[in-house]
């Protein structure tokens, strides 16, 4: 195997591939923090890597086959080499355990997401006793108890910081509340130390995340409290949060959209449909109307606050009639933003075992549907040109020629900058966009109000 045995006094090499959300981003980030402490090293070119860590999802499709797939390619690429060490971490890990680890001889260690302040010793057990290990308890407050102490090194001018883990809401068609296990929101200091600390170390904007993240909810401080207290912190610029479920959109937290100075006015809030009898079927635990209201208030609070979603069609029992519903509510809601994907049924869910709709018709209307919200996303962006937007600059682009940065609504936008301009909140005038960027100039002393 390529690993040495005492990776604590060596340079090991890790490769981190890392599908699914932005909670498997911060994950991946904070496993590096952990290995880091015996001895791991990052590599981006993963033929150099002794150490092979795939950090999967499950949410749709074949999850499982793409994770054989993937240790497919890293058989084929070490052919001639020493084996790496391969982990398969994150949902996937969860779902399948033991199963997977018995399919696969070349995976060495199995750990779920819940298990990850266990790796550094899961790793040096498997060195030790030339054993394959498999981590999958639900262990979250021993998790980020731990990382607390290891802090957390994102260095970037956006960071992400999970708040919240897990699910109770048993939508039918989702395996979160089974990868992720029960919800847990970790200790409000905790959140507080690590917000001070990557803002200590050049973070202008805090990404809250949680797969119900507006379910917070630690000895009764919410994430209401916790927003106000962070932006408190001298050095924040501007905090978001998602996922958020629409039930957990209480009163208090629509209110901090009348107070906060930092929180951006951009709503990720899953609808996943627009017809009642589908959200009933599906168990979102709340109707259309109550999407609807909450929309209205937060326009009442602010015009400028816009929202984006996440949509599944051809859900079992999908009629023309809820595809409409659907259609007409991205017509009334122009959501700037979203993801949308067939039902993809996922194995010990619900809604598993339902009669799936014709495949033809779903993609139907998936590329209807899709049409619809893209042409919104291009007339939202064509209506931004030759106006100014504050932009908060978060690197150079890939050819350093640019900057790369987001608008309040969290939309790209390239311009004429250079390295002292990451990290400052710049006023940009766009000139021209496509749908997903859009490409602005710099506004040299300007003192014009900014949209
Ligand atoms: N907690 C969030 C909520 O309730 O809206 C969603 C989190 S889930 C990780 C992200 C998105 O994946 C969902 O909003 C849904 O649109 C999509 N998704 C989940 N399960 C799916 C499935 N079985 N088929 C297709 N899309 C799915
Ligand atoms: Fe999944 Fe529903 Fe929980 Fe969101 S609220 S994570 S969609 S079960
Ligand atoms: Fe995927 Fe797990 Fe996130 S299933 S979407 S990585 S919570």
């Amino acid at each position: 195997m390529g690993l040495k045995k005492n990776p604590s006094n060596m340079s090991q090499k890790i490769f981190i591939k890392t599908f699914g959300c932005q909670m498997n981003e911060y994950d991946s980030n904070r496993i590096f923090d952990s290995v880091k402490k015996i001895g791991f090293k990052k590599t981006i070119n993963y033929e150099d890597a002794n150490c092979y860590l795939l950090n999967t999802c499950h949410i749709r499709d074949k999850a499982k086959e793409k994770v054989y797939h993937e240790i497919g390619r890293v058989k084929k690429i070490f052919r001639s080499k020493k084996k790496p060490l391969v982990i398969v971490a994150g949902c996937v890990a969860q779902a399948e355990n033991y199963e997977m680890l018995n399919r696969e001889p070349y995976i060495d260690l199995i750990i779920g997401p819940q298990s990850y302040h266990k790796i550094n010793d899961k790793i040096l057990e498997h060195i030790n006793k030339k054993q394959r290990v498999e981590e999958t308890q639900f262990d979250p407050a021993s998790k980020f108890s731990y990382f607390n102490k290891i802090k957390n090194n994102s260095g970037k001018v956006s960071s992400f910081l999970t708040i919240q883990e897990g699910c109770d809401k048993f939508c039918h068609f989702c395996v979160v509340p089974y990868t992720r296990g029960p919800e847990y929101s970790r200790p409000f200091c905790q959140i507080i130390d690590e917000a001070k600390y990557l803002i200590d170390n050049g973070t202008k904007e805090i990404i809250l995340l949680g797969q119900n993240v507006n379910a917070y909810n630690n000895e009764n401080y919410k994430l209401s409290n916790l927003i106000l207290e962070i932006e408190k912190l001298s050095g924040i610029e501007r905090i978001r949060y998602t996922t958020s479920h629409p039930r957990d959109m209480t009163e208090d937290l629509i209110d901090v959209y009348r107070h906060s100075k930092k929180l951006m006015p951009l709503i990720h809030l899953p609808v996943q449909s627009g017809s009642n009898k589908i959200l009933n079927r599906m168990n979102r635990k709340h109707t259309i109307e109550e999407y609807l209201e909450i929309f209205d208030k937060l326009k009442g609070i602010n015009t400028n606050i816009e929202f984006s979603s996440d949509f599944i069609i051809g859900y079992p029992g999908e009629e023309e009639e809820d595809f409409k519903d659907t259609f007409n509510l991205i017509s009334r809601i122009k959501f700037i933003n979203s993801y949308s994907f067939i039902f993809s049924p996922r194995p010990g869910t619900k809604a598993a075992d339902l009669k799936l709709i014709d495949k033809k018709v779903s993609m139907e209307r998936l590329e209807k549907l899709q049409n619809q919200l893209f042409e919104n996303q291009l007339m939202k962006n064509k209506s931004l040109e030759e106006k100014t937007l504050n932009v908060l600059v978060e690197n150079l682009t890939e050819d350093n020629k640019q900057v790369f940065g987001r608008s309040e609504h969290m939309t790209s936008v390239i311009f004429n900058g250079n390295q002292s301009d990451v990290g400052k909140i710049m006023p940009i005038k766009i000139k021209t966009s496509n749908r997903s960027t859009l490409f602005g100039e710099k506004i040299v002393n300007s003192n014009k109000k900014v949209a």
